[in-house]
């Protein structure tokens, strides 16, 4: 679903300066933003545009997608900068992404869809909770819209564990929203409990890195969407759960390379907990969900390429630049170790 960053060659000079910073002891936090638009070239890069000019903020990828019509864009910086960049985005979304005629392939409830923060460097998964709730608060004041929180930023041990992950809060979608958003148990977290129909609703929220799994096949996007219904926690409903515990799937037809995906979200924390193991490097964590997953029976499984944050890394555009992004996210693998650290699934 993501390809390369074309944002590298300029990234290297920006990643540098972060190195410094995180030896410092500087706060990192990655901001991942989903927008609904991948089609239009010109809003795609208004958005990213907004992102780059905001002072302390580094752009690492862009991701378009075709089929989805979505865009995922991945930065990082201080905490007060990348909270900045992501209503700078935000605000240009607002003008230029109309949710009325947006249609696309993955399940979406706004034009700013999803935005969770996620601790990098001497940042705590609280503190980006904290950070995640103040940009609810922003957005939805300034763009008078509704902002729903999700996981780690949802306080645990309420009442609130049937809103708490992202496919609950996106169940019926954008079409839905209408009546979903009068219901008291769906008020949102801020803004108005109105029905904008430009603008969606927006959830955001704390998480831990992610892996993105996407198996490419040869075959119909039926085909590819009853795969990912089998193999999904969600499954078909709750008579009729998946095969893999905690795993999210979608399955979906990529017009542009004419190909079937199924796009799978899998998480080592499972994993660990069930089978009582202590795993503190983020490397063992991984082997430990392709293992128990059987990601490997059919063919290598190469964290690299596979593992979203991993392929920043793996850049053509030079030695000096990959090894630095790589160096950059060998780095970020000690982060693990902290609580709450793993691989959970959005
Ligand atoms: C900040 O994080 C970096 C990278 O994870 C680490 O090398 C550094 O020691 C940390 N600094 C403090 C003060 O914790
Ligand atoms: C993609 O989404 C945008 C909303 O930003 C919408 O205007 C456009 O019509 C959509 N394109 C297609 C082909 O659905
Ligand atoms: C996987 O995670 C990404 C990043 O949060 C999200 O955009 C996507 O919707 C998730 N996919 C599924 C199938 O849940």
């Amino acid at each position: 679903m993501r390809s390369l960053p074309q944002t590298c060659a300029s990234s290297i000079k920006k990643l540098l300066a972060l190195f410094s910073l995180m030896s410092g002891g500087e706060k990192i936090v990655e901001c991942v933003p989903n927008f609904s638009e991948g089609r239009r070239a010109d809003v795609v890069e208004a958005i990213a545009a907004a992102v780059r000019e905001t002072e302390g903020c580094s752009l690492l990828d862009v991701a378009p997608g075709d089929s989805t019509n979505r865009t995922v864009y991945t930065f990082v910086g201080r905490p007060e900068s990348v909270l900045e960049g992501a209503l700078a985005a935000a605000r240009v979304a607002f003008k230029l992404i109309d949710m009325t005629k947006q249609k696309g392939e993955h399940p979406r409830l706004g034009a700013l869809d999803v935005c969770p923060f996620i601790p990098v460097a001497n940042v705590t998964m609280e503190e980006c909770a904290e950070l995640s709730r103040r940009f609810g608060c922003r957005l939805a004041t300034e763009l008078s819209v509704p902002v729903y929180l999700y996981e780690y930023a949802v306080a645990v041990g309420n009442d609130r564990d049937y809103r708490r992950t992202l496919p609950q809060i996106r169940e019926g979608e954008y079409e839905r929203l209408r009546n979903k958003i009068q219901k008291p148990e769906w008020a949102p977290d801020f803004g108005p409990a109105d029905y904008i129909p430009s603008w969606g609703a927006t959830v955001t929220g704390a998480r831990s890195f992610l892996i993105a799994y996407n198996v490419n096949l040869l075959a119909t996007k039926e085909q590819a969407h009853r795969i990912a219904l089998n193999i999904r926690e969600q499954g078909r409903g709750p008579s009729q759960p998946g095969r893999l515990k905690a795993v999210k799937a979608i399955g979906w037809y990529l017009d542009d390379q004419d190909l079937a995906q199924v796009s799978i979200n899998i998480s080592a924390e499972f994993y660990i907990q069930r089978e009582g193991l202590f795993l503190m490097e983020e490397r063992q964590k991984v082997r430990l969900a392709v293992e128990r997953l059987g990601l490997a029976s059919l063919g290598e499984f190469k964290p690299e390429e596979k593992i979203i944050e991993y392929r920043v890394g793996s850049c053509k555009d030079g030695p000096l630049l990959s090894s630095s992004l790589r160096a950059f996210l060998s780095s970020l693998s000690a982060r693990t170790s902290a609580p709450g650290g793993g691989l959970p699934a959005s």
